[in-house]
């Protein structure tokens, strides 16, 4: 019998006789659920220095204006892992990214451009004309990935954020328009 292999993450011993069905890495955005709060404050508190509560995660997404997507990975160890997630909060035809957060694990996988595509989709589909965000201008990962997607830095806001050893950083606010013309880039 051949090897039957769908692809992905498959074992690289495997023999000619072995039939594998080993599934395809595969990750899907959807709506977070009450159910993912434990994982959501988890990964959280692995991303950022001051890590939010499940109670307050619990809180925003109870506020009707707030959207929260999760990303989650199946393998064939496991089936829909948490691995990052968004929150947004949208008021009229604007909204903000309130935080996004990829598992170290799962990170340099694509997982935040998915969540980042999938938000922006969502909120297209809404009708939601621009979306900002706030990102310490040295979170390079971050920055990186907003500007690919199409953020231009529209203002700055200094000491917003504390770096490790206490002292003030810059945080730059960021723009897409997903409806209508780009955004004017500001001085960099
Ligand atoms: C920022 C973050 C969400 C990115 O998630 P990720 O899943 O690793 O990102 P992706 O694998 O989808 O990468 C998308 C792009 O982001 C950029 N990027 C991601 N990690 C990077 C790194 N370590 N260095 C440089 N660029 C990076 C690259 O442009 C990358 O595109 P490429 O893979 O084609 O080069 C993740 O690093 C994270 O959770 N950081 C901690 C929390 C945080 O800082 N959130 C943002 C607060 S504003």
């Amino acid at each position: 019998m051949g090897v039957w292999k769908i692809a992905g993450e498959t074992p690289a011993d495997c023999g000619e006789r072995d039939v594998i069905f080993a599934l395809k890495s595969t990750s899907l955005v959807t709506e977070a659920s009450r159910d993912d709060i434990p994982v959501l404050a988890d990964i959280h508190a692995r991303c950022f220095q001051r890590g939010w509560s499940a109670s307050e995660f619990q809180t925003l997404m109870a506020d009707r204006l707030v959207q929260c997507l999760v990303l989650r990975r199946s393998t064939f160890r496991a089936t829909d892992q948490v691995a990052g997630f968004v929150l947004a909060r949208a008021v009229a035809n604007e909204a903000e990214i309130l935080t996004i957060g990829v598992h170290p694990d799962y990170r340099r996988s694509g997982c935040g451009r998915q969540l980042m595509e999938g938000l922006m989709r969502k909120l297209y589909g809404d009708r939601i004309a621009k979306l900002f965000l706030e990102v310490d201008a040295s979170n390079d990962p971050a920055l990186s990935l907003y500007r690919d997607l199409g953020f231009e830095k529209v203002g700055e806001r200094k000491g917003y954020y504390t770096k490790a050893d206490d002292t003030p950083s810059l945080a730059l606010i960021m723009q897409v328009n997903l409806i209508g013309a780009p955004v004017k880039r500001a001085k960099r």
